[in-house]
């Protein structure tokens, strides 16, 4: 998704705004670009290949400043093109905006009313040199610029509708930059004892690893003006005045997300490799059953409430979803989990006494954000995130938060945080069990033990990888699949099903195996797929049915099989056997092997594993 990095500093501030975009160049763009300061007036390069080449072009044109703004793009308003890329630049009316400017501006989001800004600046003589929603804020910027560029910027914002992070400068004013948010993320660093003086903005405290520690998150409505060695930040009231806030400054130990990629191909199978370590790391310290792990408020909370509401998206939502099964069966609590970005604007029945539970990898997911809004509007407000990252805007609007330990994941394709969320998912479950009388102390150590013995069954199935090797080339010509679960393991069929489009490009479809007859069974022939989870639980008997009816079909199983299920290699029958079942916990290790399969199809189909076509790491846009 879009990145932002921004500085007003007294050196060559191009290397840390190329830096600060290679850290974000694994959450997905399609194009890049950089915009400095430079001898009186504005230079700029851009991109629509890798940061590496932006970096030769801005070596090359001998871009070098110390006031700059630079961006990683990803496509919503206009195609992936050079002069679609950011930054923008207005010259004002009549100028021409490819080639001179006056304004320079990035932005992250999507801004609702692009359509009639543009029609308005167009009447007024301004000319478009892109098909971007982002151009219209340079305009506006520029319309409204009277010697001074805060109050510029601060005129401007109001005739937004939709979201945006932004970092503009101008070229009458040297060393300022000027940014602002409402609904996309951005944060001010502040310059280190040795370079005092220097401030820095980006989306994500990551691109500033190395820089700065010294971090002020900015809240929706916050418009920061950096100057050298002078910072200030206003905020907008209901009447739509800015007033001076003061933010507190954390030290932020942000990872650098340029992580080595040691003996592993791609960052994904580095990240599948890495989940016992990631499973281990978040049941670190868990002692026990309390409530607390939660929250120092879960207690009370947790007593406050009948009912689980899960909001998410993608891979999140299926953890969610498999979580559905255990809150049920195991909590007894009513649960129900809801896709995102249709909640938001679904109209719904609340209950006050409902526990809405968010889980997000980056926690900065647009449309998990405003679901959790909407559920608090509607006076649902005993909130709870499960997230991976601690410092998001997920962790810091909830309650109540469980901080995920898979450390930094870079691949696109989401595996160890899966693993952990549901990880955490379950340490929840077992809390609201044992608090509602439903876990007796027999079942709590047990499940304990369960839950520590996992990253050692993770391990043990992860050594499956050259039998799931063996079965990728089978799917490498495939055009589609089917994946089929039940019970529990249906949402892992889902997510095996989303990790294999999403890094393969082979249109994959998870059903509950019961539901086949209901109509996919139409698509079996000798040339489908149907990759199968089968655990040795009480839905086995029936599972080994639904499999007849592909089989009768002609239809190649391709099952993952527990090694007591009595279900064996034959002809169109391939089974790879997990060393043990797992009860409940039975889909974190389920899901392994199906990682492990997507992985090695798209590895032999040669796709971009760690940054598909048309993906973002971290969809900070609706
Ligand atoms: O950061 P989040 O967990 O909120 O992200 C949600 C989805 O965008 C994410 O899981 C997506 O589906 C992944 N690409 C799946 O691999």
């Amino acid at each position: 998704m879009c990145g932002i990095v921004g500085s007003v500093s007294t050196r060559d501030i191009v290397p840390i705004l190329l830096q600060g975009l290679k850290r974000l160049e694994y959450r997905g763009y399609d194009s890049c670009g950089v915009a400095v300061h430079q001898d009186g007036g504005l230079k700029r390069a851009r991109s629509t290949s890798r940061v590496a080449e932006l970096e030769a072009n801005v070596a090359a044109d001998g871009i070098a400043a110390g006031t700059g703004i630079a961006h990683t793009r990803w496509a919503t308003h206009g195609a992936p093109a050079v002069h679609n890329a950011h930054p923008h630049f207005s010259g004002g009316p009549g100028a021409d905006a490819a080639e001179s400017g006056r304004i320079a501006l990035v932005h992250n989001g999507i801004i609702e009313n692009h359509d009639e800004l543009r029609a308005e600046l167009q009447a007024k003589g301004y000319a478009f040199a892109s098909q971007t929603d982002t151009e219209v804020i340079a305009h506006l910027v520029h319309q409204a610029y009277d010697g001074d560029l805060l109050e510029a910027v601060q005129r401007a914002l109001p005739r937004l509708r939709g979201a945006y992070a932004i970092a503009v400068f101008c070229r009458d004013e040297p060393h300022r930059v000027v940014g602002a948010r409402e609904g996309s993320p951005l944060v001010l660093g502040i310059g280190s004892a040795e370079r005092a003086g220097d401030h820095y903005l980006a989306s994500d405290a990551m691109a500033l690893a190395g820089v700065t520690d010294q971090i002020v998150y900015l809240e929706e409505g916050d418009v920061v003006d950096m100057q050298l060695g002078k910072v200030w930040i206003s905020h907008v009231d209901e009447a739509g005045r800015f007033r001076g806030v003061e933010r507190p400054v954390r030290t932020v130990n942000a990872h650098s997300g340029a992580a080595e990629l040691g003996p592993y191909r791609h960052y994904m199978q580095k990240e599948i490799f890495e989940q016992p370590k990631a499973i281990a790391d978040t049941l670190d310290g868990v002692g026990g059953l309390a409530p607390s792990l939660f929250g120092e408020r879960a207690a009370e909370v947790f007593a406050d409430i009948d009912r689980v509401l899960i909001l998410a998206c993608g891979t999140s939502y299926y953890a969610g979803s498999t979580a559905r099964y255990w809150l049920e069966a195991i909590a007894g609590i009513p649960t129900t989990v809801e896709v995102a970005s249709e909640y938001r604007y679904r109209e719904s029945v609340p209950d006050p006494r409902t526990l809405v539970v968010t889980i997000s990898q980056s926690g900065e997911t647009a449309d998990t954000l405003a679901a959790l809004k909407h559920a608090r509007s509607l006076g649902m407000t005993r909130t709870l995130t499960i997230c991976n990252v601690a410092t998001s805007a997920m962790v810091r609007e909830c309650e109540l938060a469980f901080i995920t330990r898979a450390g930094v994941e870079i691949g696109v394709a989401s595996t160890k945080a899966f693993t952990t969320q549901l990880v955490a998912l379950f340490l929840l479950t077992l809390v609201l069990a044992k608090l509602r009388g439903k876990l007796p102390t027999k079942g709590e150590e047990a499940a304990l033990r369960n839950l520590r013995h996992l990253p050692a069954a993770v391990q043990a199935v992860l050594a499956l990888e050259p039998q799931v090797i063996s079965w990728a080339e089978a799917f490498v010509p495939k055009q589609h699949a089917l994946f089929l679960g039940r019970g529990r393991h249906y949402p892992i069929a889902l997510e095996g099903a989303l990790k294999l489009k999403e890094i393969s490009y082979i249109h994959a479809e998870a059903y509950p195996a019961g539901e086949l007859k209901h109509g996919p069974l139409a698509l079996v022939d000798s040339e489908m797929p149907v990759v199968t989870v089968a655990p040795a639980d009480d839905l086995l008997e029936k599972l080994k049915s639904n499999l007849q009816e592909v089989r009768a079909r002609g239809g190649q199983l391709y099952v993952f099989a527990d090694a007591d299920t009595h279900i064996e290699n034959s002809p169109g029958v391939h089974v790879i056997r997990l060393p043990e079942h797992y009860g409940a916990l039975s889909p974190i290790l389920h899901v392994v092997p199906l990682q492990l399969l997507a992985y090695h199809t798209a590895c032999a189909r040669g796709t971009d594993v760690d940054k598909p076509r048309n993906l973002a790491k971290s969809v900070t846009v609706e």
